[in-house]
């Protein structure tokens, strides 16, 4: 199988057109035509991962998030920035990234989260396109604020939740916006919709937003919004494709 017959398996479950505009999904380094050996699925693109792929004669990476952002002006080794981009192409490792086509796609990142949180009549927020949204709302069965929070930690194995200030005045919840990730530009779509919004990366200047709208927010750890996601990704790719693949998960933090 090459690398164009993997990305056609790949696009059965993440079709790339449900990224948003811009995202850098798809084949970002390597050629079509090469031969897949054996994969790896990865969130982000590192030297130890490089490490790894060489111990294993792995000459394709499934990673999560886009290595490369930005036009890049030069391709340096001896630059932080471009070095593991550098590194993999001289080693001619193929590298193909889902980030957020993975987020929206039916049964992706965004419906694991709504299904380990059991929610019921489910709408969708930040959409990517006329059908595809990284987030969802819905409801859940009541619950009280500090239990939510224990929920939370079980269901994502993760201890690093911050709140709000407004979180401890609710007293419960029943309805929440989940995005995994950094999702707090699409905290004005969902603040008059729901209790709770729970997503990566927020900032101090949002959570005092959300004081002054009277939502909850809760800040999980970034990593552990995207690993439930990508586990099952990795258990659908295998059913598809006879190539070797697992998942290098990360050591994340928290
Ligand atoms: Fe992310």
């Amino acid at each position: 199988m090459d690398i164009k017959e993997l990305i056609k398996n790949i696009e059965k479950i993440v079709p790339f057109e449900n990224a948003f505009e811009g995202d850098n999904v798809g084949l970002v380094i390597g050629t079509e035509k090469e031969e897949v050996q054996n994969i790896i699925v990865a969130h982000d693109l590192t030297l130890e991962l490089l490490e790894h792929c060489l111990s294993k004669e792995i000459n394709c990476v499934i990673v999560y998030h886009p290595p490369i952002h930005n036009s890049l002006d030069f391709v340096r080794f001896d630059n932080p920035y471009t070095e593991v981009v550098a590194k993999f192409l001289s080693y001619k490792i193929s590298v193909i990234s889902l980030h957020t086509a993975l987020d929206a796609s039916s049964g992706g990142n965004a419906d694991t989260l709504a299904e380990l949180f059991k929610l019921d009549e489910i709408t969708k927020f930040a959409y990517t396109n006329e059908t595809s949204a990284a987030g969802r709302i819905g409801k859940i069965k009541q619950i009280v604020p500090a239990n939510f929070l224990t929920e939370i930690e079980n269901v994502l194995n993760t201890k690093v939740i911050r709140t709000n200030k407004f979180y401890a005045e609710l007293d419960k919840i029943n309805t929440v916006a989940l995005l995994p990730g950094s999702g707090t530009d699409y905290l004005e779509e969902v603040i008059t919709k729901v209790d709770v919004f729970v997503t990566g990366d927020i900032s101090h200047h949002h959570f005092l937003l959300a004081d002054v709208s009277k939502i909850g927010l809760v800040q999980i750890s970034h990593i552990a919004s995207e690993i439930p996601g990508v586990d099952k990704f990795c258990s659908e790719l295998a059913k598809l494709i006879k190539v070797n693949l697992s998942y290098h998960k990360p050591i994340f933090y928290g």
